[in-house]
């Protein structure tokens, strides 16, 4: 399959913009990375599957459609991709939040599991899986592992920006987890960072620099 979704409503792009300048500050960038979360979380849930219901308006009896069986979660990477995960609970308040735990070895490049604690039961969810980097994908490919390890029914990858060749890694390995990003920058620098990017998104989110 191999699909890569690039989000690119006009909100998203402006806001993306103000996420990438050096200058936004923190609370700045969590704001709009929450924001951005929540628009492309619309986007990404838009075939979830729906079932009729009986309701009564003040008026009259009439039928309803709310959503249906399908079990969700939503998975962080950590750290940076907790910073995701408020704008998709806004949407869907009730959604249950798995947590992996990965850090890329700043040497190496490779990532380095440190936590995975997933819903119990993972066979019946349908996961959106969030970061907001695929740089070289290795992150991705090892957290995809991991899900599809504990039987998740399905997934997606959610992320703002992505490079060419972390999505060229991650289908690879994943060619069936359908990838939504809000941008497709030009390359990786030589110490794996996205360019343009926004730099550090962990470091940003958190003001660790
Ligand atoms: C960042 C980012 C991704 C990873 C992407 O995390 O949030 O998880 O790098 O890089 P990759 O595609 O090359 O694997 P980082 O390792 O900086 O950890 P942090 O979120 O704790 O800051
Ligand atoms: N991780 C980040 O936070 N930023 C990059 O550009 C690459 C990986």
């Amino acid at each position: 399959m191999q699909d890569v979704f690039i989000v690119d409503h006009p909100l998203i792009q402006h806001k993306l913009t103000y996420i990438r300048d050096r200058n936004t500050s923190t609370k700045m960038f969590k704001e709009l990375l929450e924001e951005v979360s929540m628009l492309m979380a619309y986007e990404i849930t838009r075939n979830l599957e729906l079932e009729d219901t009986d309701i009564e308006t003040p008026l009259v009896p009439t039928r309803g459609k709310v959503l249906g069986g399908k079990k969700l979660a939503v998975v962080p990477i950590l750290r940076a991709g907790l910073g995701m995960v408020r704008g998709i609970e806004n949407l869907i308040p009730n959604v249950r939040i798995g947590h992996l735990g990965m850090y890329r070895d700043h040497d190496t490049l490779q990532p380095v599991v440190y936590y995975n604690k997933l819903p119990q039961d993972m066979h019946q969810r349908d996961v959106i899986l969030v970061d907001p980097m695929l740089a070289t994908g290795g992150s991705a490919v090892i957290a995809v592992d991991e899900l599809k390890k504990a039987g998740a029914r399905s997934v997606k990858f959610m992320a703002l920006i992505a490079a060419p060749e972390g999505i060229r890694h991650f289908f690879d390995h994943h060619p069936d987890v359908p990838i939504y990003v809000a941008a497709v920058d030009e390359k990786l620098s030589e110490q794996g960072y996205i360019l343009p990017g926004l730099g550090d998104a962990g470091d940003r989110i958190f003001g660790t620099r």
